[in-house]
């Protein structure tokens, strides 16, 4: 059932959600949700929110539209019926090189923070490891996290990753160093 919402309250039950990958119909609410993970969650991407919101309308579309390839690389998203997206996860696999195929990548985990702790982030990225293993095939995930991020570091623990390295002042934020630690699950 879906409760009649404002856009600043989370939905309840996580099957009120619908999760697949983003199609171009979505940039809108994708723009959305990306320049709110910019500014709540500025160590966790690689892009700065002045950079992303400088880039031309254009620019932008072209970026997302490179995530349009699903199994390979999408941006995988928790959609409410109205569109809105209240959480994403993005995976890459490079299928055109045979000396890279057999490994993804995930990237830009990101759940609204009044959305957060209804397993919406373990839903996601539960999702993007069964189409990496089942449609993709692929043989390994890597993805990084900051290591002062225990709320995702915990989260794929649990996911069955574990940590290979740590990448000393990954991001630099402000005047602040992010190091990461450097995760890989197995899938065979
Ligand atoms: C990391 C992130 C995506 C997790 O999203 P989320 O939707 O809160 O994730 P979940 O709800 O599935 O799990 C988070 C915790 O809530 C708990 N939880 C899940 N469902 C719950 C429920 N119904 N009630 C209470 N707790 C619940 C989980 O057990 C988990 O706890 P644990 O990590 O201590 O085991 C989110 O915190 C986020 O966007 N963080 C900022 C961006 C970020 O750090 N991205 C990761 C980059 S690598």
């Amino acid at each position: 059932m879906i409760r009649l919402i404002a856009n600043n309250v989370c939905l309840d039950m996580l099957s009120n959600y619908e999760l697949r990958p983003l199609e171009i119909d979505d940039f809108n609410s994708f723009l959305e949700i990306q320049g709110d993970a910019l500014v709540n969650s500025p160590e966790v991407f690689g892009s700065d929110y002045h950079w992303f919101e400088h880039l031309s309308l254009l620019s932008k579309e072209l970026r997302f539209t490179k995530y349009m390839n699903y199994p390979y690389q999408f941006l995988l998203g928790a959609v409410r019926s109205t569109g809105q997206i209240d959480g994403m996860v993005g995976f890459s696999c490079d299928y055109t090189q045979s000396k890279l195929r057999h490994k993804g990548k995930i990237w830009g985990a990101y759940v609204r923070p009044e959305c957060r702790f209804k397993g919406i982030g373990t839903k996601l990225i539960e999702s993007v490891i069964e189409t990496a293993q089942n449609t993709v095939d692929c043989e390994l995930i890597h993805l990084s996290v900051s290591t002062s991020n225990s709320d995702s570091y915990n989260l794929y623990l649990r996911m069955g990753f574990t940590v290979y390295g740590t990448e000393l002042r990954a991001l630099k934020v402000g005047d602040e160093y992010v190091d990461e630690y450097l995760m890989v699950k197995f899938l065979r």
